[in-house]
């Protein structure tokens, strides 16, 4: 599987690392082939969210690096092939762009060919509280068939800890795009 993940200037930076995290394991095994694009905004909040953690630290969790600004690169083209595409997290400048198909750099050139050749997108959009507007671009995109998966935790699952609350949410992602195999949360199971 040709998985295309990006991390986009929303709060929650952590949620896009630890999806690249987990997704090591099927990279070891060569299921996934990660290719990744990191945007210039994410960039920029990474050095708030997480000064510990380097934009090279990311990088080498993926097989292909892309630099946002370069159209020309494979993603940017129908004849590419890729399974499928994750935007985590999405913020709402690039959910607009997608929405409106406003392809000005190759994360939303990307999410635009995954719409227009039928493929599956997934978009983790982080803000709080949503504004009409917001929400009119989700609805817009969900009647395309773009899952939009935000990052709500469950409490059924009893989360001790952030790291239980992101995982619940990656793990929701990859469950979306078939790797089910993942141990991030306890299924529920009322039994
Ligand atoms: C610390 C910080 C946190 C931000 N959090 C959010 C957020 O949660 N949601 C959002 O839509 N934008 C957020 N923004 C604004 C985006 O980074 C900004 O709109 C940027 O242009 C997004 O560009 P991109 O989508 O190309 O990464 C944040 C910016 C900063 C500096």
């Amino acid at each position: 599987m040709r998985l295309l993940v990006a991390i986009t200037g929303s709060s929650g930076i952590i949620y896009g690392i630890r999806l690249l995290e987990t997704l090591q394991s099927y990279r070891k095994d060569r299921t996934v082939e990660i290719h990744l694009i990191i945007s210039n905004g994410a960039k920029k909040v990474l050095t708030y969210e997480h000064p510990d953690i380097s934009h090279d630290f990311i990088k080498q969790l993926a097989d292909i690096v892309y630099d946002e600004q370069d159209l020309a690169a494979a993603p940017a083209s129908g004849s590419y092939l890729i399974d499928a595409m994750i935007i985590v997290p999405c913020s709402m400048k690039t959910l607009a762009a997608i929405a409106h198909g406003y392809a000005s750099n190759l994360i939303t050139r990307a999410a635009d060919v995954f719409i227009k050749q039928k493929r599956t997108l997934l978009l983790v959009p982080r803000e709080s509280p949503f504004s009409v507007i917001h929400l009119e671009n989700m609805l817009k995109l969900a009647k395309l068939g773009v899952h939009i998966v935000p990052p709500i935790p469950a409490f059924y699952t009893q989360p001790k800890t952030v790291d239980d609350i992101v995982n619940f949410t990656v793990g929701r992602v990859l469950d979306l795009i078939g790797l089910t195999t993942h141990n991030l949360f306890k299924r529920w199971d009322k039994g």
